[in-house]
């Protein structure tokens, strides 16, 4: 028997990627599921993304990269902060990863040394807390779930767990769980009160092109100019461009801290797919026609989805403003039903209606089921018309 070593025994499997498999092994017995589980959008890849990497499979672009990512979609990149939220990074600050999660664990590894503390919202990305762990960190939580101000994410939050122990700080805004998104000042107000005592402040914008309010995105790295090193960004390219297979992701962040994670991509995986960087240059600066499309449709299942909730009551939420999931409280039907947690709430209702939801407890918060709607209309329309039968009998 193989020993294995201490940091990989206290990390636990993702919640999440076990529904993918227990989805796989439903439908290999013939069932057919609705699947709210998911953490990636329905469509497919856009086509002229798509195109962009047959021809640079065809263009023999297949070969090593740079470790940190080509300067051609460094460009693109660099345009994209340009354009939308006035940054002016330099090649130097941006390494591209094969994935954000990638991205973030690379740039943890290279900041929390064991014992350091890294404050992470709750209710929370599932990877978080096992990629702080793996460094040997201790997770401290922000805690977003206070019922009156549901999941709204406020600076503190975050101020309040502050010690000198200190070493970063996770925001993600729109929020995976909750779709919610921390308003420009109380990020400011983070940043300015984390820069002087040199926490990081790590703002994971995966969702940010997934809105749904007028507002524009706040932009962290320019928020508070004199934070200078102490703010770093992990983007993806996944949810916006419906390119979860491709793997690709980046970060901007001061000078050394690329340097140093740029240093560990090198020795752990080279460099992000050839093939995923030529495409993700046309998704950033080719049509954005798609993603507008798909941010309305998304928009327009959400908001069908609180009417639906709304006429089936007792389920408290708040409504996203990002992102496409609902993250709603279902304690009225656990209690109602005598289960005695979401667990076993996700499950009964996984074997009844064979629909697919993820319990709350795997992002912190028990007594909620996470709603994806990154699926297909109709399905969404079957779901929660066997969702209020089951609940409302
Ligand atoms: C909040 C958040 N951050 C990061 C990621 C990772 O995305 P990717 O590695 O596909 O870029 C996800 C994926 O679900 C996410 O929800």
């Amino acid at each position: 028997m193989v020993e294995l070593s201490a940091r990989v025994k206290t990390m636990t499997s993702s919640p999440t990627l076990k529904l993918v498999q227990i989805k796989k092994q439903l439908e290999a017995q013939g069932k057919v599921i609705l699947d709210f589980g998911a953490g990636e959008p329905d469509f497919p890849t856009p086509e002229n993304i798509k195109n962009a990497g047959v021809e640079a499979i065809r263009g023999n672009f297949t070969k090593y990269t740079p470790t940190s990512g080509i300067a051609e979609l460094k460009k693109a990149i660099r345009a994209t902060y340009l354009a939308e939220q006035g940054i002016d990074a330099k090649d130097a600050q941006i390494v591209v990863s094969p994935g954000s999660k990638y991205g973030l664990f690379i740039l943890l590894q290279a900041v929390v040394n064991p014992g350091d503390e890294v404050i992470v919202p709750l209710p929370y990305w599932v990877s978080y807390p096992e990629m702080v762990k793996f460094c040997g960190g201790s997770v401290v939580f922000a805690d977003h779930l206070q019922p009156e101000r549901r999941f709204q994410l406020t600076a503190a939050s975050y101020i309040s767990r502050c010690s000198p122990r200190t070493k970063a700080v996770i925001v993600n805004s729109p929020s995976n769980p909750t779709g919610k998104i921390m308003a420009g000042a109380e990020l400011a107000e983070l940043i300015a009160f984390c820069h002087p005592q040199g926490i990081l402040v790590i703002v994971d914008d995966c969702y940010r092109k997934i809105m749904y309010t007028d507002e524009p995105y706040p932009s962290p790295l320019a928020l508070v100019p004199e934070a200078g090193e102490q703010v770093a960004v992990v983007s993806s390219l996944s949810k916006t461009y419906a390119m979860t297979g491709w793997r690709l992701g980046y970060s901007i962040t001061c000078e050394p801290l690329a340097a140093a994670m740029t240093k560990i991509q090198e020795h752990s995986t080279s460099n992000p797919c050839s093939i995923s960087q030529k495409a993700a240059v046309e998704a950033l600066a080719g049509d954005q026609g798609a993603v507008c499309a798909m941010v309305a449709e998304y928009r327009r299942r959400r908001d069908y989805f609180a009417r639906r909730v709304d006429g089936i009551g007792n389920i408290s939420y708040a409504l996203p403003d990002g992102a496409f999931y609902f993250f709603a409280d279902f304690s009225h039907y656990i209690g109602e039903k005598g289960f005695q947690d979401d667990n076993q709430l996700a499950m009964d209702i996984l074997e009844k209606l064979n629909i697919i939801l993820v319990p709350g407890s795997a992002f912190g918060a028990p007594g909620h089921l996470r709603i994806s709607y990154a699926t297909s209309m109709q399905d969404i329309r079957e779901g929660l018309d066997k969702l209020e039968a089951y609940l409302k009998p």
